[in-house]
C-alpha cells in the first residue's frame, strides 16, 4: 500500500490511513485467491490484505517499498520483504499478483507492469485497486495551488499516477495481458480525522517542496480551500477518492 516516493511510518498511517486496507476488500473478492495458489501481494503495507489471503489458504509473498511497514507485516508472521513495485525480482512463480492502493505510487508504470509479468505464471492473473482519473482531484488541486501561489510548480512535484481505464488496459495489452474488468468507481471515503491529517500523511511531497517556514501556511491555507467542498455541517471530512479496479491474465 506504500510507494518510493515517501517516507512511511507504520503508527502515522494507522492513524490517518487505517481504513486504507480495510476498504480494499472488493479488490480482494475480485482476486478469488484459491487454497495453494503462490500470490505476490504487490505495495503490501502492514500486510492486513496480506494476511488474509493466506488465510485463504495460499503461499503469499508481500512486497513493500517502505521498511517500517514491511516490518509490521513481519511481526505478523508474513512472508513479506522490501522491495521497489518498479524493479521486481520474480521470475515466472506466481499464479496471480495483487495489489491494493500502491500502483498509484509507482510512477513508472510501465516498469511495474514489465514486473508484474515476468513474475506470473503463464495464464497468471494481475488484480487489484488503484487511484484512478480524478481520484482526491480537490485534495491534488488544493495542494498545486497552494505551491504555485508561492511559486512552486505544483503539478510538478505530485507522486501520483492517475490514469483512466482506457490507459490501463491499454499498458496492460500492450504487455501482452488480455484486460477483463477496468472500472472506475467514485469512492467518497470519511477520514478519520481533518483532512489535515490526510494531508500529512499523504501530501509529504507537495509540502516537502516548500521552505520549512512557509509548510504550515500553506498546510492552513489548503485546509480551509477545501473545507467548503469536502467537510460537512458536523465537521466531519470526506475525501473524493476514485479507484481504478481492474482484472487481467496472461495467455495460458
Ligand atoms: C489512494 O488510495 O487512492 C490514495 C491515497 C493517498 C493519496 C492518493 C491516493
Amino acid at each position: 500500500m506504500t510507494g518510493p516516493s515517501q517516507d512511511w511510518q507504520s503508527d502515522r498511517y494507522q492513524t490517518n490511513a487505517g481504513f486504507v486496507p480495510v476498504l480494499g476488500m472488493p479488490a480482494l473478492e475480485l482476486l478469488d485467491p484459491r487454497p495453494g495458489e503462490r500470490i505476490l501481494d504487490l505495495g503490501c503495507g502492514d500486510g492486513f490484505l496480506t494476511e488474509k489471503i493466506a488465510e485463504a489458504g495460499c503461499d503469499v509473498v508481500g512486497v513493500d517499498a517502505g521498511p517500517d511497514m514491511i516490518r509490521v507485516a513481519q511481526q505478523k508472521g508474513l512472508n513479506a520483504h522490501v522491495m521497489d513495485g518498479q524493479a521486481l525480482d520474480f521470475d515466472a512463480e506466481f499464479d496471480a499478483v495483487f495489489s491494493n492502493a500502491a500502483l498509484h505510487w509507482m510512477l513508472q508504470p510501465e516498469k511495474v507492469v514489465d514486473g508484474v509479468k515476468r513474475a506470473l505464471k503463464p495464464g497468471g492473473r494481475f488484480v487489484g485497486e488503484f487511484g484512478g482519473h480524478g481520484n482526491v482531484a480537490a485534495c491534488r488541486t488544493a495542494m498545486i495551488s497552494v505551491l504555485n501561489a508561492r511559486g512552486i510548480d505544483g503539478a510538478a512535484v505530485s507522486p501520483w499516477y492517475f490514469p483512466t481505464p482506457a490507459e490501463y488496459g491499454s499498458l496492460l495489452t500492450r504487455h501482452g495481458f488480455a484486460v477483463h474488468t477496468a472500472d472506475l468507481i467514485p469512492r467518497p471515503t470519511p477520514l478519520p480525522t481533518d483532512v489535515g491529517g490526510w494531508m500529512d500523511t499523504f501530501g509529504e511531497s507537495f509540502f516537502k517542496a516548500l521552505p520549512r517556514e512557509e509548510r504550515e501556511a500553506a498546510r492552513a491555507e489548503a485546509v480551509e480551500l477545501l473545507r467548503p467542498s469536502l467537510c460537512d455541517s458536523e465537521g466531519k471530512w470526506t475525501a473524493d477518492y476514485v479507484r481504478l479496479r481492474f482484472s487481467a491474465s496472461l495467455p495460458g
